[in-house]
């Protein structure tokens, strides 16, 4: 079984994390900004441990200025998902990092991406939805902003609602006011939790968010009461596990918990977060999860199965998927 044959939906993935390092070596290049130290000698992205890769995504998105700039970035992301296999992908983008917060601006960014994306569906028969996101280290009044780029354009295309960033910094309810408003607006919801902080980020995530689907959570696993309401309230876990390894949460994906958290009952899907950060795409998640765990085609299909129906698009679309 060529794991790049199956038919595969991604539900998190950032956009400037897929950010291919030439396409960002190019940027750099034509707006004259030293990146270097962005870049390992092996020409992939540099850094060790959270707060560098945080640095490092922040530069990277430095670059990427202009709608064009998104457009590009949006073609190079999807050949790539599309000869990995993947039909369906929903991806976070930053009314911050498009546009600052401002909504005509964070349009027109929008109308680029929207435009590449529909002829990459042309080319190559990938479908992506967005899911607006404010930046949790940038803090409750940005994330306002965010919220309203969100709702001004809340549709069949964005879709869905997010947070991303440092969740050490405040609480998740500290966000409960843009995401109450996100939900107004018809947002499905989710964020990031369980990855740098423990189970209380995901309790935190559950009563003050409302989310349908938690960004990581893996680290519910510490708490076995909080898998167990996982389970029962079918909260989706969108898990990315070379990104946990990569980041050093767990040493390798024999101690990763993934395995455990499908067995306990909590509905689960596999993502690849920043696929050249982490040097993955998803085909490689499936081959290590094959290696560590014996999954089989069946188990990937199910996974898959759960994305789909997680997937915050309108029913017409999921039918395309499933
Ligand atoms: N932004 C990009 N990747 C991220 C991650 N793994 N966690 C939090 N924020 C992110
Ligand atoms: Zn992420």
């Amino acid at each position: 079984m060529s794991m790049a044959d199956l038919a595969k939906v991604e539900l998190h993935l950032h956009h400037e994390g897929a950010a291919p390092p030439d396409l960002i070596r190019q940027l750099a290049f034509e707006k004259k900004v030293d990146l270097s130290r962005a870049f390992a000698p092996d020409g992939g992205y540099a850094f060790r441990g959270f707060a560098r890769f945080l640095e490092v995504y922040e530069a990277v998105a430095s670059v990427l200025r202009t709608p064009e700039d998104y457009s590009r970035l949006t073609a190079a992301i999807l050949e790539r998902s599309a000869q990995d296999g993947i039909v369906y992908c929903e991806s976070f983008l930053s009314p911050d990092f498009c546009g600052g917060g401002d909504v005509g601006a964070w349009r027109e960014y929008l109308q680029a991406i929207r435009e590449a994306a529909e002829r990459a569906e042309r080319a190559h028969g990938i479908l992506l939805r967005g899911i607006a996101c404010c930046v949790r280290h940038f803090g409750p009044q940005r994330a306002r902003r965010a919220a309203l780029c969100a709702a001004e354009t809340a549709g069949d295309w964005i879709v869905g609602f997010g947070m991303v960033g440092d969740e050490t910094m405040g609480t998740q309810g500290d966000f409960a006011w843009s995401f109450d408003l996100a939900r107004e607006a018809g947002l499905q919801r989710t964020t990031h939790a369980g990855e740098f902080a423990g189970p209380e980020s995901v309790r935190q995530a559950l009563d003050d968010l409302d989310v349908a689907r938690i960004g990581h959570g893996v680290r519910a696993i510490e708490d076995p009461a909080l898998v167990a309401r996982l389970a029962e309230r079918g909260t989706v876990l969108e898990v990315c596990p070379g990104s946990n390894i990569a980041l050093g949460i767990y040493p390798d994906m024999a101690a990763h918990p993934i395995a455990r958290l499908r067995e306990a009952g909590v509905k689960l899907t596999v993502s690849t977060d920043d696929p050249p950060f982490f040097h993955t795409t998803l085909s490689r998640e499936y081959e290590r999860l094959r290696h560590a765990f014996g999954w089989d085609e069946a188990v990937f299909a199910d996974l898959n199965r759960i994305a789909a129906e997680a997937a915050f698009c309108n029913d017409a679309t999921r039918a395309r998927v499933l």
